[in-house]
Formats: structure tokens, sequence, C-alpha cells
């Protein structure tokens, strides 16, 4: 198959043939090359590719590996980026994108609930190179083109977001950012390219924690960036640099797991759904949050920019701290675990985990209070998690 006919494929092709063809030795697959340096037939050979001019396998820190190549070609496709690179995780990928975009006396906004390890290098690493930040929540986005200022070069949000589920407007914050000369960065972690293309709503880079959906099992470490050549180009050297590559053994386990991709989170978008339509009407919960539900605030925001609502379910139990982490520990299929996106269900009291080090008035600010528990939907049979929940929830 030619490139130009596989880049016309539709989502489940591309996960499957995206960036790879038959290998030399007629594998199916592109093998793991997990080699660290390739040879030269010529001294003129090897100038050609250290100086651009020819494409070639050459060094594996510097992302010139068969294997590397073969998955960041499928992710570009799938995302609709013309390049991506991939990382050895998630902030691997996020701190490359702003080290990469920000220097001393630049400004970042940063819209709504972030992962907590972006929130730090925003609030606590950056500063401490001259980059300041202004937090938005979710709901103060029309505040955005008065915090846009003449030094302003990143616009960064997550959407849906962590744990509210917030649906934040790709298009809109990108329109305000572009006006402003800064560039929208989006993390498409919770959603995945299967129920979100940012690119498509005018993001100008994607960024992914692979450890989540994209690897899907909870065994790889990983991120990716994604976008157009011009902007994702530069931030080769800062990968190559900083020594953050993805290892071929994780980048041959990510394009395996790429190829179930879709037929994952769509099963998973279904079960999240049954999940959180029975949490809504039971007497103990006081509220779901959950993009795909009728009454969501976000819902129609959703409809318009996303193609699935997601395996991301959060609710408030009626009871304090201590009886909602009751309720947590009798959960016996969900497993007590900060990650998510993968096959297994996973579940977290936010404020004993991903919001622990945040201060209360912030986290009530922020609408995270004591009785909140996250749900990541897995691949286990709805009516068997929803079963577990009504055992748990008494
Ligand atoms: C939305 C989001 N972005 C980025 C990250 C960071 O990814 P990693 O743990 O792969 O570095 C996470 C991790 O939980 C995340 O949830």
């Amino acid at each position: 198959m030619t490139d130009a006919a596989r880049e016309a494929l539709r989502l489940s092709s591309l996960c499957i043939h995206g960036g790879e063809g038959m290998d030399g030795q007629g594998a199916v697959h592109t093998p793991i090359y997990n080699h660290t340096t390739f040879g030269f037939a010529s001294t003129q050979g090897i100038l050609d590719v250290v100086e651009g001019r020819a494409e070639g396998n050459l060094y594996t820190r510097y992302g010139l590996n068969p294997t590397i190549r073969a998955v960041e070609r499928k992710l570009a496709l799938l995302e609709g980026g013309e390049e991506a690179w991939v990382f050895s995780s998630g902030m691997a990928a996020v701190s490359a994108t702003f080290m990469t975009y920000c220097g001393s006396g630049d400004h970042v906004v940063c819209i709504g609930d972030v992962y907590g390890g972006t929130y730090e290098l925003l609030a606590d690493n950056l500063p401490s190179l001259g980059v300041e930040t202004t937090f938005l929540l979710g709901s103060e986005l029309d505040r955005l083109p008065e915090v846009l200022g003449e030094r302003t070069r990143v616009v960064f949000f997550e959407t849906p977001t962590n744990p509210s589920m917030e649906v934040i407007d790709i298009a809109r914050v990108a329109e305000a950012a572009r006006e402003a000369g800064a560039l929208t960065v989006v993390d498409n972690t919770f959603a995945s390219p299967v129920n979100q293309q940012p690119l498509a709503h005018g993001a100008d880079l994607v960024v992914h924690s692979a450890t989540k959906y994209l690897g899907g099992h909870s065994d790889l470490t990983g991120g990716v960036v994604t976008g157009p050549q011009r902007y994702v180009q530069p931030i080769w050297g800062w990968r190559k640099n900083l020594g953050q590559m993805m290892a071929p053994e994780t980048a041959a386990l990510l394009a395996r797991s790429l190829r179930t991709l879709v037929v994952r989170v769509r099963q998973q978008n279904e079960t999240a759904l049954a999940v959180a339509r029975f949490l809504q009407a039971h007497p103990r919960v006081r509220r779901v949050n959950h993009p795909g539900l009728e009454g969501f605030p976000g819902h129609g925001m959703a409809r318009r920019q996303m193609s699935g609502f997601g395996g991301m379910v959060s609710l408030f139990y009626d009871g304090d701290a201590e009886e909602t982490a009751a309720v947590v520990d009798r959960l016996r299929l969900f497993t007590i675990a900060a990650s998510l996106g993968g096959t297994e269900s996973l579940v977290t009291q936010p404020v004993t985990t991903t919001h622990h080090g945040m201060d209360a008035e912030e986290r009530r600010r922020r609408g995270i209070d004591d009785g909140m528990v996250r749900l990541s939907c897995g691949l286990e049979d709805a009516e068997d998690l929803v079963a577990d929940l009504e055992q748990a929830l008494g």
C-alpha cells in the first residue's frame, strides 16, 4: 500500500495500518529494533542524515530508529497531525513542549483542572526559569481575552478535565489564543483521538500521556506530541538533548496497543455511560459528572466537539470523607489505583490521591469535595461493574 493510500484510511484502519508496512523479512508489523545505533555505507551517507538532507536510521536517542518512527507516523495519522514525537512519559512530552516554546519573561495561560504533575511544572518548576502562569477555572473562559498578553506564548488545557469532567470549547480558546499570537496546546489524554481530535478544532499541538488510553493496558509509560510540522519540529532538539526518548521496546508495545484503540475506547464509552446512568439514579449519589449525561453542563459542548464521551466518570457520594473511603474500600472489581485508561477498572478518591496536595479552599473553588470518587471504566462487563458499585454504595 502506498503512503497516500494509507493516509486516506479511516480511524480503525489507521490504527492497524497507519505508519506500518510489511517488514523486509515479511513480518506483518514493524519489528522491535532495539539497537542503539545504525550503520552507514559511507561518511557522506551519515552526514546526509545528520544534516537533514536524507531520512535514515541513525541513533535511537535521536528517535531515528524504525520502530520509533513507525509508531510516531501512526500517532500523527490518528490525531490528524503531520508529525509526532514519542517520549519516555506524558510529563516528558508536556515539559519538552513548554521548554521549547517558553523562556524567561514569557507567560502561559492554563485553563481548568490539569494533571497534578502539569500543575506543579507550571506552578513551581517553570517560574524558577522565569516563566509565569495564569490559572483560569474552566468557568472563567470569559476572562481569557483579558489575561492573554503580548508575552503569552502558550494556552494549555485538558478536556474533559480531571476529575470534574468539565468540557472546554477548543475552537473558542484557539481563536482567542491565535489573535493574541499564542499557541493552543491540548492534552487529549482523557478523550483519546477516538473521541476527540483537537487539531481539527483549531488546536496547534496535542499532547498525550500514552500511559493511559493509548497504551491501554497499564503496562507502558510514554508520551506523545503531535501537530503540524512547523510546531512539532522545534520540539525535536529539546527531546534529544534532555534525553527523553521512548525505548524501542515500549514503542513496539504502544503500536501493539494502538491496533485495538478504537474497539477498546468505544467499549469503554458505552460502559462508562451505563455506569453513569446507574449512579445518577442511586439515592446515595448526589451528583454524577460524565459528558454523555443529558443533564451534565458540558453535554452540549461535548456533542459538538467529541464523537464519544470517554470512559471516565466522577460521582459525589452522600457522606463524609471516611464514609466515602469506606465505599471505595468495599469495591471489588474496581482497583484503588492512581492511573486510568487501562483494561481493568480503577477507582480513586481525589482528596486522598490526585488532589491530596491541594489546599482545602482551592479544592472547594474547583468543586472537589470529600465525597468525590473518580472511576476509570475498563473492559469488564458493564453489568458486573454496576453490581460492584451497587454492593459498595449499599
Ligand atoms: C491528563 C494527563 N496528562 C499527563 C499525565 C502525565 O503522564 P505520565 O504519567 O505518563 O507522565 C497524566 C498522568 O496521569 C494525565 O492524567
